[in-house]
């Protein structure tokens, strides 16, 4: 019983450590009762990029990356601030680096888009940014 209830917590736990923060999972449910585009693409993200830490450690190759994660620019977001000029710089900075990953994959272009996901979590979205910078390799 004490076991099943400490999996309960855990589970809580990784729900609301993957969410931006209350407000925005308070106007999820307000306007749309399910997670936006957005959110689902970056759930996506986070499992392609923890796929492609163990391909760089492993042998510098990617298998198949996709690069269909253009995207971006127009899932629909939670919250509608996260839309304009800042956060489509930022998507285009991300796209880029992800595009020299793919074209030169090495650690050092690894990391580089790794931080290319904090510097836009940090202005947009502060909540994963712990977990985000787990991607990186030491
Ligand atoms: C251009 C800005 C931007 C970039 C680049 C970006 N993110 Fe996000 N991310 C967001 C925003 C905004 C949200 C909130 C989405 C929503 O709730 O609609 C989000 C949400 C998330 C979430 C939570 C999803 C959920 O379950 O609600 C994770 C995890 C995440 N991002 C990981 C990543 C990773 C990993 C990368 C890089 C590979 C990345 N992000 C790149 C802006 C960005």
């Amino acid at each position: 019983m004490k076991g099943t209830i400490a999996i309960l917590i855990l589970i809580a736990l990784a729900i609301v450590f993957f969410k931006c923060d209350d407000s925005a999972r308070a106007e999820r449910q307000k306007t749309q009762g399910q997670d936006s585009e957005l959110a689902l693409l970056m759930r996506q993200m986070h499992v392609d990029a923890k796929e492609i830490k163990e391909e760089i450690i492993n042998d510098n190759s990617l298998s198949d990356y996709n690069l269909n994660n253009d995207f971006l620019l127009d899932a629909t977001p939670t919250k509608s601030n996260v839309k304009g000029v800042k956060f489509e710089s930022m998507a285009r900075y991300y796209l880029q680096k992800s595009d020299s990953l793919y074209h030169n994959p090495t650690k050092g272009s690894y990391n580089q888009m790794v931080e290319s996901c904090i510097v836009c979590h940090q202005a947009f979205c502060p909540g994963p940014v712990k977990t985000i910078k787990k991607l990186k390799i030491n």
